[in-house]
């Protein structure tokens, strides 16, 4: 049996869209339930609902085989898993925003405030162009940062730009895309070599048969 991990929330109906399509059974997982783990009718596939920003960690320790998380909390954790395949979906950006007149020039030389859902990520991205800054980790709406004087510019991924747009912020400076990957244990990667590789395999054909442009 496989152990999937699948990120709770905005990935998941599009994670399951490309299972069923591969034929796994994910009729379970979709009920409006309370419950965690499921297990598809033939036992061939065990899905844990965990919280986004812990798919890696039940995938680094091997309590899943593979996770479906996306490569912005990828990057955050840093964990040691093997990233197999982009899965072209929940597409957005990682980016440093903050209000317009928030330029480089008024941000260099000073040691500036990033509030963030992404410490890692943004004490790399600023270190790596020797800006100083103090992070503030917040859980969620992080654009209050700014608005409320916590911090100077925040740290988050865009998807629409709505809620910047909506709050009176812009996209300063883009970090990098961000999409869904489907990432796999180390140890199972060889120890259950064939069906991994049969899932990897047919997600992939999937993916590859649909245009790279399409919705996200
Ligand atoms: C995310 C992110 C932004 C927003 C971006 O927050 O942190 O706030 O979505 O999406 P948009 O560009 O389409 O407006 P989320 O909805 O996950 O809620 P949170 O702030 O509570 O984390």
């Amino acid at each position: 049996m496989i152990t999937i991990a699948l990120a709770k929330g905005r990935l998941a109906d599009k994670a399951l869209d490309l299972l069923e399509q591969m034929g796994i059974d994910c009729e379970e997982v979709r009920k409006d339930t309370r419950k965690l783990i499921f297990t598809a009718r033939d036992g061939s596939v065990r899905f844990i609902m965990v919280k986004p920003s812990d798919v890696p960690a039940y995938v680094e320790y091997g309590t899943a085989d593979i996770g479906i998380a996306g490569k912005d909390t990828l990057l955050e954790e840093g964990r040691p898993l093997y990233e197999m395949l982009d899965l072209k979906f929940g597409k957005c950006r990682l980016a440093v925003a903050g209000f317009e007149n928030m330029n480089e020039s008024s941000i260099s030389n000073s040691i500036i405030r990033v509030a963030t859902k992404y410490p890692n990520i943004a004490r790399k991205f600023f270190a790596d162009r020797g800006q100083s800054v103090e992070i503030i980790r917040l859980n969620g709406s992080v654009e209050l940062g700014p608005l409320t004087g916590l911090s100077d510019v925040i740290v988050d991924i865009v998807e629409s730009g709505r809620t910047l747009k909506e709050n009176g912020l812009v996209v300063l400076e883009e970090i990098c895309p961000v999409s869904a990957r489907l990432v796999v244990n180390q140890v199972s990667l060889k120890t259950k070599h064939d069906e991994i590789r049969r899932i990897i395999d047919s997600l992939k054909r999937l993916v590859e048969g649909k245009n790279d442009d399409s919705d996200n």
